[in-house]
């Protein structure tokens, strides 16, 4: 990853919270709650901008901090759903959006995000997975088809968090064999299953815990 020091550059530099999001950010800090980070987050919102993104799914969402990035870069009208199977920390996403009357362009959706997205046809424009690193080859295989040319699917904690990449390189550098944990195998998975995607061009980017940005460029 990035030394200490290009990380504190990065952050200086990079997109600032603004009052909500601190308020959100001091939450997680509190609660030791993995939320996507200032800087991910930022380029979610770039993500959406340069899109034009009108529809957004999210596969994990919390208490909403990663939709509330999502919000600020989608054009009025834009909407994005929320999925979560913690009733509290998505009844806590609905509070923060009905405050900055935000909650008519969200969807919260209690329950499995990989049940949720069978109620929905999408298309979609952007995509985060940010659920049990598992299950993130299934949510791609589960929304590949709602996604239409230049839409794009962010995948989170590629490189950390709940994963060290370390233990994923030898495995693609020389084909070691990965460890025996369900996190790792997941990513190690995802990765191969979005890049071996012909529809799909995919980059790994270090911001963050590590995003993986993966393109529809052909139907
Ligand atoms: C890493 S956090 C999401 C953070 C959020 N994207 C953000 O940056 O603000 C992952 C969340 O996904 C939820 N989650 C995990 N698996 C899920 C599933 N299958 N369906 C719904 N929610 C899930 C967890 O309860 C947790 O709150």
């Amino acid at each position: 990853m990035l030394s200490e020091q290009a990380k504190r550059y990065v952050r200086e530099t990079g997109p600032q919270h603004d009052e909500i999001q601190r308020e959100m950010a001091a939450h997680a800090d509190e609660h030791g709650f993995p939320i996507i980070g200032p800087d991910a987050g930022g380029l979610l919102r770039s993500i959406a901008r340069m899109r034009g993104a009108e529809q957004v799914f999210e596969f994990g969402s919390g208490f909403g901090y990663s939709a509330y990035w999502f919000l600020q870069g989608m054009p009025d009208g834009g909407e994005v759903v929320l999925t979560e199977f913690d009733e509290d920390e998505l009844a806590l996403a609905e509070e923060f959006f009905e405050r900055e009357g935000l909650a008519d362009r969200a969807y919260f959706e209690y329950g499995d995000a990989m049940e949720t997205i069978e109620r929905y046809d999408g298309a979609f424009d952007v995509v985060l997975i940010d659920h049990q690193k598992h299950r993130y080859a299934d949510a791609f295989r589960a929304i590949r088809d709602q996604l239409p040319v230049g839409a794009a699917v962010v995948a989170d904690n590629i490189m950390s968090g709940a994963v060290d990449f370390h233990d994923i390189l030898p495995y693609f550098e020389s084909g070691e064999s990965l460890p025996d944990d369900e996190n790792t195998r997941g990513i190690a998975e995802y990765l191969e299953t979005v890049r071996a995607d012909d529809e799909f061009h995919t980059v790994v980017l270090p911001v963050g815990s590590g995003l993986a940005i993966s393109t529809r460029e052909r139907a």
